[in-house]
């Protein structure tokens, strides 16, 4: 039926009209609409045929497409929504004859429902809510408690608000809205769903009857008390599960990853589902909990959820033998968790650390996105060594093809003969995507990259892994100035945005990881970076010596040890420092040769109890210094003709940097070891899960 548009005439101001425009928005048709030329009832053209009854225009949108379920989900569903269907249309119909009734008749119905029909928006609620709102405006009736949730619910799902205002409701309503458990986006439109229509009920989760996510109930107005009354659904996995009253009642910790809180279920033996916990429901064991939000008697929450009463029930998905399960016990040493790392997300821990990952990465391209920089997406199999570190995993098909046709490897003059290989030349794994990115940002003026790149560098470090993700932003018209104003703003976005949305997560940080870390994170926003230059910094740190002890002794021309950068952040300016115009001798080939020849216009930002978090520089753009720079290097100029290129047609000044994401999220967390803020770590003998 899709590609004919029905056409409706009806008064925007009519709530007959209101309602078929709400139930044609969450059953995804379009329509055309048509003012009136009389005030008669609303009529529904659609090819040459004329629908006039309100009723049937609004059956025939919910059989529009099948899957929006707003004719419900089922066939009893169905009958149920036709049935409160003629219901609305009939006792809240204008003049209204037998109001209180009516929303007696509601509120008994929706003390223990969150719709009037199944666990989303139908017509029902549509034909309903939408009179019903006038009467209420109009003083002409007092709601109850569940009414008025209800109500709040319809009316801030995305297809009210769409046509009763261009905007979701403010205030109280909209609290109402948010805190009430509500349906899921019934219609599927372009862009965000607003905020506060965000449903409650998972949109994606009907097939376990519809749940609400933990972090909804216990954050709804800050500390979920606003959920108190609510009938609701959780899923999750258990945290802590445990006994009491000689069986007659379970104490389980639920936890569905939403935030690092667990919700606490009180199940009475009298709830439908509760024999089936019975040896089954230790700690990991999956469930869903359905049952009233009630005040949490004592305890560090606010609320807990109690499944007690009818239409209380637990359903267990996956049960657990507590004597195999891995992570039965608590407080496992990060290394354990590491040889876990499929069990491992589960742990309070790892939870936290996905969370933060997740937002750092998401404040990543906000910050670029907001500032105009274009998300390039450089190659990861690349024949150019960016960092001439000569640390780089081949790629190559000849080893496996040799060994499946039992032959030699290809070989000519006594070398490996790539020409025989996939790529014909040897291939590697990428180090950086700079070279690539220059290029773009070299035509688009303000680019970056985010991706993964990997380093086959022997180092057993707990700031060192074998891949890592890095960002990588390359600025045109920038000096290292402007480099160093862009890092130092980039890094502050993203440590701001954590705790903006990651609150509980550094919370726990802060207490179980590293104590003073919000502080931390806070005198890191409060003050601008440091920033000296690399012969200053050896200045400081030869004054230094004598009382650090440093196991390298500092010189001028030397590479800063993590003993070096540390002791600049944490002991020397005790916050972030920028070093710049290091040594040529120690920099890569393509950083910009300053007027001392000595020195090149690099920066990097060191971190306290990291070291380097963040590498860049200006790059060179002149040919001819360019070119003396790769051979003093021991490289080919030939190798980097297309980079050269960009020195040859319309060069520019540029600059960029890299931040190593992984070290971005120690920073914000505290984590100490690198390979415990990646989901699964690879270094020196490590590929496993
Ligand atoms: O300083 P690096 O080597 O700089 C580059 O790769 C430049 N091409 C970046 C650019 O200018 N576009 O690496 C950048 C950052 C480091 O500061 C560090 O945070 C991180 O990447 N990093 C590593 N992180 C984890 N494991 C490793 N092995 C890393 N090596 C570098
Ligand atoms: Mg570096």
């Amino acid at each position: 039926m899709t590609g004919r548009i029905p056409l409706l005439v009806g008064g925007a101001d009519d709530v007959r009209t209101q309602m078929i425009l709400v139930a044609a928005h969450a059953a995804e048709v379009d329509v055309k609409t048509e003012a009136p030329k009389s005030a008669a009832a609303p009529e529904l053209q659609f090819s040459d045929k004329k629908i006039t009854y309100t009723g049937a225009i609004l059956r025939f949108f919910g059989r529009f497409h099948e899957s929006s379920e707003v004719y419900g989900s089922s066939f009893y569903e169905s009958a149920e929504v036709d049935s409160w269907l003629d219901w609305a249309l009939m006792e809240l119909a204008e003049p209204p004859v037998r109001l209180e009734q009516a929303a007696q008749t509601l509120e008994k119905h929706l003390e223990q429902r969150v719709f009037l029909v199944g666990q989303r928006l139908t017509l029902a609620d549509i034909a309903a809510s939408l009179p019903l709102q006038r009467f209420q405006q109009q003083g002409l009736v007092q709601l109850g408690r569940a009414t008025k949730r209800w109500l709040g619910t319809c009316l801030a799902t995305e297809a009210a608000c769409s046509v009763l205002s261009s905007a979701p409701p403010k205030g109280k309503a909209a609290a109402a809205a948010t805190a009430a458990p509500s349906v899921a986006p019934v219609a599927a439109v372009a862009g965000a769903t607003p905020m506060s229509s965000t449903p409650l009920l998972d949109r994606y989760s009907s097939c376990v009857g519809g749940r609400t996510e933990i972090k909804r109930i216990m954050l709804a107005d800050g500390d979920g008390k606003s959920m108190v009354g609510q009938k609701v659904s959780v899923c999750g996995w258990v945290k802590t599960a445990r006994e009491a009253d000689k069986g007659k009642i379970m104490f389980v910790q639920l936890n569905d990853g939403s935030i690092p809180l667990d919700i606490q279920v009180v199940i009475d033996s009298g709830a439908k589902g509760f024999d089936s916990l019975k040896g089954k429901c230790s700690t990991g064991a999956s469930m869903k909990c359905t049952g009233e939000v009630v005040a949490s008697p004592g305890g560090k929450q606010a609320v807990e959820i109690l499944v007690k009463d009818a239409g209380s029930e637990v359903v267990l998905f996956g049960g657990v033998d507590a004597k195999e399960y891995p992570l039965a016990k608590k407080g496992h040493s990060h290394e354990y968790l590491r040889s876990i790392a499929h069990l491992r997300p589960r742990s309070n821990l790892i939870g936290s650390v996905a969370r933060v990952r997740a937002a750092l990465a998401q404040a990543t391209h906000e910050f670029f996105r907001s500032n105009n920089f274009l998300y390039v997406h450089t190659p990861l199999i690349t024949a150019a060594d960016c960092e001439g570190a000569g640390e780089m995993f081949q790629v190559t098909t000849m080893m496996a093809e040799a060994e499946k046709d039992g032959k030699p490897l290809p070989m000519a003059n006594g070398k490996f003969d790539y020409t025989k290989d996939f790529f014909q030349k040897p291939a590697f794994l990428t180090v950086s995507g700079q070279l690539s990115v220059e290029n773009y940002c070299c035509s688009l003026s303000k680019v970056y990259t985010f991706g993964p790149t990997f380093r086959a560098e022997n180092s057993h470090t707990s700031r060192h892994l074998a891949e890592f993700w890095m960002i990588e932003p390359e600025l045109a018209f920038a000096d290292i100035v402007d480099d160093m104003n862009c890092a130092e703003d980039y890094l502050k976005y993203c440590v701001r945005y954590a705790m903006e949305h990651n609150r509980q997560d550094l919370e726990f940080f802060d207490d179980k990881i590293e104590k003073g870390l919000v502080k931390r994170l806070e005198n890191l926003l409060a003050e601008p970076f440091a920033r000296v230059t690399y012969t200053e910094a050896i200045d400081i740190l030869l004054k230094e010596s004598p009382t650090a002890k440093f196991q390298v002794p500092v010189e001028w021309g030397m590479d800063l040890g993590s003993e070096h950068e540390r002791h600049l952040a944490e002991k020397v300016f005790k916050k972030p420092t920028i070093v710049y115009n290091y040594p040529k001798d120690i920099k890569a080939f393509y950083m910009r040769l300053n007027e001392d020849n000595k020195t090149v216009a690099a920066m990097d930002v060191l971190a306290p109890a990291i070291g380097e978090v963040i590498g860049g520089s200006q790059r060179e753009e002149r040919l001819d210094v360019l070119d003396r720079r790769i051979t003093e290097m021991g490289l080919e100029p030939k190798d980097y003709w297309w980079y050269r290129d960009l020195r040859r047609f319309g060069s520019v000044p540029h600059s960029g940097f890299g931040l190593g994401f992984e070290r971005l999220i120690m920073l914000t967390t505290g984590v100490e070891n690198i390979r415990d803020v990646i989901p699964y770590p690879r270094y020196p003998g490590h590929a496993e899960f």
